[in-house]
């Protein structure tokens, strides 16, 4: 993360400027009420969803702005802020464990200062200090706007707790600050209102709010002049978004036609969100990549209902089919759960036809982890014992890993468009980028650049990665075939 100087907070719908890379130490003015004499040097670690990254990004941008500086290493800091995520109970356990860690430091260095923020800070709330009695600060995905109060308040020994959930707070003032890279993701709404019984993101991250579609066109501009080729949009159910009238199918031909992007993305969309003008959009929009990740959670529609998923599975094999129909060759990628309240092996085995008739590129696929606050909680029993749970989960990863091979596999001989980010972590001659499918692919650098979009022939692959060889010159701009 780059460090910056001081911002003034700006307006509503008018962002502060992008960041300077110049890295300054602390001033004696003031910016927000925040005394510059503490500026602190902070370093953000991030947990769960792409929504977390966007917010450590914000977080970024709202400590800078206020004079503090962000860190890249943790040796580096005298502040460790831990950006968390409650979905499943595997997540909290993971932060705990971190936090203890943390703790170990602090014994070492007592002036280090411990926050925790996001989705599990508002969660287990001052709970939190029960279990990690040594951590300072814990806020809220509403809280942000405090942290640099926050960071002057915990010289006192109390923590410093933010973590009022509040409607308007969208953040639209705020310029976050991301590290230099091929995609960027940029959040467009927040906050859920679907109340899917399972589900513990609308009561940590409060209700749905939209950004202005204007200056959300406005920043993916900023980001192409930053250099970004990609930008995926973020929303709980992204594709409800509305700002004045305007639904997420205006947004998506809006901010492809910003000059310079190569593609656009966004994840995820809520399956009774579909509309005529979302697939509009995706068919008719170069641009906006032919890739789509369509939860399911169940292919059973009684478990749907007892999720409160507001469709059933006849409606969602209809939307295939009809994505399928209008958009062929689209890549469909979705979330599974096993193991929900009451799933009968009969449930369950239409959960696995479903995918097999379906035929996912690739699924995350979860054991559900029953989350206290939840309307499951208060009103399901969480009664599929946990060995039944790794059985079905195992079942539907085995067919899963199947399907991505065997699709994977009938590419061989076919050439795919690929977006090159970086070197390949196993072998530095090659690059590794993304399909317009999001399919990983691994290829011999040859004459190309990061940044490029090339025409890659595959030769072999694997249920998540294509192999193969650039099989003419960069093409630079809109690729001509799409996978
Ligand atoms: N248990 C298991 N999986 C869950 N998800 C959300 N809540 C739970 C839960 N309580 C999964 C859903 C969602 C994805 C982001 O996480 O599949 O789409």
């Amino acid at each position: 993360m780059k460090n910056q100087t001081l911002f003034p907070l700006h307006n509503k719908g008018e962002r502060a400027e992008a960041p300077h890379p110049a890295p300054q130490k602390s001033q004696d003015s003031t910016s927000a009420g925040v005394p510059q004499a503490h500026a602190r040097r902070v370093y953000i670690e991030t947990y769960g969803c792409q929504m977390n990254v966007s917010d450590s990004e914000l977080i970024a941008g709202i400590l800078t702005q206020s004079g503090h500086q962000t860190v890249s290493h943790i040796d580096d800091a005298d502040v460790v802020l831990v950006n968390t995520c409650a979905i499943r109970e595997n997540a909290e356990t993971k932060v705990i464990n971190r936090l203890q860690q943390l703790n170990h430091r602090k014994r070492r260095h007592p002036e280090l200062i411990i926050g925790v923020c996001g989705c599990m800070a508002q969660h287990l709330r001052d709970r939190l200090l029960e279990v990690a009695p040594y951590v300072d600060m814990v806020m809220g995905p509403d809280a942000y706007r405090n942290l640099p109060m926050a960071l002057n308040a915990v010289t006192s020994r109390d923590p410093f707790l933010g973590l009022r959930l509040d409607k308007s707070e969208d953040y639209a003032d705020i310029a976050s600050i991301r590290k230099e890279g091929i995609r960027a993701w940029l959040t467009i709404q927040r906050g859920c209102d679907k109340m899917c019984t399972f589900c513990i993101v609308p009561f940590v991250r409060g209700r749905e709010r939209s950004l202005p579609l204007k200056l959300l066109v406005e920043d993916v501009e900023k980001l192409v002049e930053q250099g970004f080729k990609e930008v995926v949009l973020l929303g709980q159910t992204v594709n409800s978004y509305r700002d004045n009238g305007h639904d997420f199918g205006e947004l998506l031909y809006a901010v492809s036609e910003v000059n310079g992007l190569e593609r656009l993305r966004f994840t995820s969309p809520h399956p009774a969100d579909a509309t005529e003008s979302m697939i509009d959009a995706i068919a008719s929009c170069p641009r906006v990549c032919k890739h789509l990740h369509l939860p399911l959670q169940s292919g059973s529609t009684a478990v749907l209902e007892r999720m409160r998923r507001t469709y059933t599975a006849e409606e969602y094999r209809a939307l295939v089919e009809k994505l399928r129909e209008r958009i062929p060759n689209i890549v469909l990628t979705t979330d599974i759960i096993v193991g929900f309240c009451g799933e009968t092996e009969a449930e369950f085995m239409q959960t696995y036809h479903t995918m097999a008739e379906i035929r996912y590129d690739s699924a995350f696929m979860f054991k559900y982890s029953e989350r206290a606050g939840t309307l499951a909680h208060k009103a399901l029993p969480d009664d599929v014992p946990e060995t039944e749970k790794g059985r079905r989960l195992k079942e539907i990863i085995e067919l899963q890993e199947k399907i991505s091979a065997d699709i994977n596999r009938a590419l061989v001989g076919e050439t795919v468009a690929v977006l090159v980010e970086g070197e390949s972590r196993r072998d530095a001659e090659n690059y590794h980028g993304k399909t317009d499918g999001f399919k990983t692919t691994v290829f011999p650098k040859q004459d190309s650049q990061i940044g490029d979009i090339v025409n890659v022939r595959v030769n072999n692959t694997t249920a998540h990665t294509l192999i193969g060889q650039i099989s003419n010159i960069p093409c630079g701009g809109q690729q001509s075939l799409r996978l």
